[in-house]
């Protein structure tokens, strides 16, 4: 019988041959003015195969950037590098969305002049953050937005949209997960602002349905998609009421309309879909309430996944580490081949070295890979 992963599925306009798709993955790897370049498009172009490739975070503005070599979409020589990223994965018949990014208080005045980064609130995140010298510093009390500059802001990612039209993407994906701005301005911890922007649950969605708004003006509603992270701790994020949080947030998309719902689910200590409690009650309030394709991610195998797509708890998953480490993976899922092994020691630097590197299943059982990635097969298979 033919897995439940391996079945196409229309999420709003985008085509998808099947549901085993690749997750958004920062690889700290563009060029100089934070433009992507060959070898960029040569790692997207590896995992092609994927239902749908969601690239790694794009700040949509300078301000918007908060790590080393992220690349950016609001220059126009980045527009040039991303088009070499999708012209690669067209020609490998692949689809390819952007994610659009903007970290807010995620960031150190290092990367931005000397400026503040800025955020709903003047509240610092806790603990570290590596600045643009490379070196470890907490992180700084960020500008509040005034009323006027959040429109600003919400240009920003207009401007992104369009950039990222211009570079051949098929769709964007919004980034509302893991701490970042939209997720700053939507959780009560982070966001205590007294304009119309915070306060009340409406208040808060407000900045995340301008952006949705702004940005499916660009694209249209049917290629646009929108990550969130209910419950997600991550960046020192907390909320009074996650349930209500993220179900009105969800209904954001929904009555956008929008293509899909990417969720990320907390993965420890089991996998998201047999998780329960307070796990359980948010997602399946999200499933209730958003009617359009849901993507589920974290921590997931074959099993899983299958079981996730199966049960019905979600329309497909995302892999992040197991396709940043294996670029054949739908092909190893579907065949139930080894997988190689992540190096986290290369996730967020280096060049070609644990970005392009990773064979394919061809290339081991040709001899062409590297002996340290037999090991880890070898590694793999003794603990079953
Ligand atoms: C190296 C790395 C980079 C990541 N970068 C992003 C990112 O740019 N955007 C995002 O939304 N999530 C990012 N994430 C989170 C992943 O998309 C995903 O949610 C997480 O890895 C859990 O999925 P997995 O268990 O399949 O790896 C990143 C994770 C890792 C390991």
């Amino acid at each position: 019988m033919t897995s439940p992963l391996f079945r196409p599925l229309e999420a709003g306009e985008l085509s998808l041959p099947h549901r085993v798709l690749m997750a958004p993955l920062t690889r700290n790897r563009a060029g100089e003015g934070n433009v992507p370049g060959e070898m960029n498009a040569t790692y997207y172009r590896q995992r092609a195969s994927a239902g749908l490739i969601v690239t790694e975070a794009s700040q949509v503005a300078p301000k918007g950037q908060g790590y080393p070599r992220t690349p950016g979409i609001h220059s126009d020589e980045q527009v040039d590098g991303w088009k070499l990223v999708t012209n690669a994965v067209h020609e490998a018949d692949g689809r390819i969305v952007l994610q659009l990014w903007h970290v807010g208080r995620i960031s150190h005045s290092s990367y931005h002049g000397g400026e503040k980064p800025v955020a709903p609130s003047a509240i610092a995140a806790e603990g570290e953050t590596l600045t643009a010298n490379m070196e470890m510093k907490p992180f700084e009390t960020p500008h509040a937005l005034e009323t006027d500059e959040v429109a600003d802001v919400v240009e920003q990612y207009r401007r992104g949209a369009e950039r990222a039209l211009e570079a051949g993407f098929d769709g964007v994906e919004i980034h509302g997960a893991n701490g970042y701005l939209i997720d700053q301005f939507l959780r009560s911890g982070s966001n205590k602002r007294t304009d119309r922007y915070g306060g009340s649950l409406e208040n808060r969605l407000r900045f995340l349905q301008e952006v949705v708004d702004a940005v499916v003006d660009v694209w249209g509603a049917e290629r646009v998609g929108l990550r969130l992270s209910p419950l997600s701790g991550f960046n020192s994020m907390s909320d009074d009421t996650p349930v209500e949080t993220f179900t009105a947030a969800s209904r954001v998309a929904d009555e956008a309309g929008l293509a899909y719902l990417h969720l990320v689910e907390p993965s420890d200590p089991k996998p998201p879909v047999t998780g329960d409690g307070e796990v359980r009650e948010v997602f399946s309030a999200i499933r209730d309430v958003f009617a359009g394709v849901l993507i589920a991610n974290g921590n997931y195998d074959s099993e899983t996944a299958s079981h996730a797509v199966e049960s019905g708890y979600a329309d497909a998953v995302t892999f992040g580490r197991s396709f940043l480490a294996n670029p054949d993976l739908p092909r190893r899922l579907r065949e139930g081949l080894p997988v190689n092994v992540p190096d986290e020691s290369t996730f967020y630097n280096g060049g070609a070295e644990g970005y392009t590197d990773y064979p394919t299943w061809d290339e081991i059982q040709n001899g062409e890979a590297e002996i340290e990635t037999i090991d880890q097969l070898a590694e793999l298979a003794a603990r079953g």
